[in-house]
């Protein structure tokens, strides 16, 4: 394979990223970051894949950013190199991302989950963002991705005393799309992906940044842009097909354009 800490592959529509450093339970190094978000780029780019599974092992989707390679950064080194800043690509994809998530997602790996649009947990999953047990505190994002999912009580409750949180927990609190058998965890994931990838991808990938805008705007600028999203389906082919074929009784065949 082209890469040295993910496996990738695709077929009936998906690609699939599975995490591949086990014996650090998926710690995310730089190498690791560029090589996914190599990968999440390649597929969005592919017009023949219409959403994207990450995923790790069953013991850890991933535990975190890599304490061995960042112990020694100073802070003029991460402020210069931008350090991690590259996962914000993946914030940033049209195609729809979704982490299949078993085992440890703590720090960095709780992030990645947050950075995709749905989060399939297995039922041995275990949420947390530890890093204020080392002296730092979360930076690809979870003290904004997290607040904003599960609400600042739970947040600052996780963020400030580093806590693991069990799946059920996580599930209450509004952080996971579904839970499932661990073993059946990826699995499900594919068959969310394929559901996806069998809709519009203009559609999809419209209706995934309406959602997206409701984090970064008001009610009223949100319910606005999805208007005109809305409208410039119109405008889609795959909405004369999808509408015809509702009337037709038939299933319709989406041509992405
Ligand atoms: C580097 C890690 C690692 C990590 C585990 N390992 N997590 N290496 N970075 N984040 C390595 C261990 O050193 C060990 O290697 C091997 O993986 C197995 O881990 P164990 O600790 O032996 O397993 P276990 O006892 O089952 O405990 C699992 C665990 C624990 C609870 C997940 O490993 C743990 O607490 N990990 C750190 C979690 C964490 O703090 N994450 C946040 C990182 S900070 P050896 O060689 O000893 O066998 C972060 C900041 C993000 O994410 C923002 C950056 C900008």
């Amino acid at each position: 394979s082209e890469y040295e800490t993910i496996i990738t592959e695709s077929a009936d529509g998906i690609g699939v990223i599975t995490l591949n450093r086990p014996k650090a339970l998926n710690a995310l190094n730089t190498t690791l970051m560029n090589e996914v978000v190599a990968a999440a780029e390649q597929f969005d780019a592919d017009p023949d894949i219409g959403a994207i599974v990450i995923t790790g092992s069953e013991r850890a989707f991933a535990a975190g950013a890599d304490i061995k390679e960042m112990s020694d950064k100073t802070f003029s080194e991460v402020v210069s190199e931008s350090f991690f800043g590259a996962w914000d690509n993946l914030s940033r994809l049209r195609t729809p991302t979704i982490a299949a998530v078993t085992g440890y997602a703590l720090g960095g790996g709780c992030e990645l989950a947050m950075l995709c649009d749905i989060l399939i947990a297995g039922d041995n999953a275990v949420f947390g963002q530890p890093e204020i047990n080392l002296g730092v505190i979360p930076g690809i994002g979870g003290s904004q991705r997290l607040t904003r999912a599960i609400g600042k009580a739970k947040a600052m409750d996780l963020i400030l005393t580093g806590r693991q949180m069990k799946v059920d927990e996580a599930e209450r609190a509004g952080l996971v799309s579904r839970v499932v058998p661990a073993a059946e965890c990826l699995a499900t994931a594919k068959e969310v992906a394929v559901t996806i990838a069998g809709k519009s991808s203009i559609a999809a990938g419209l209706a995934k940044d309406a959602v997206n805008r409701a984090f970064e705007t008001t009610l009223t600028e949100g319910v606005r842009a999805e208007r005109g999203l809305f409208y410039s389906t119109f405008a889609t082919d795959d909405q004369t097909e999808g509408m015809a074929a509702f009337v037709a009784k038939r299933e319709p065949d989406f041509r992405n354009r």
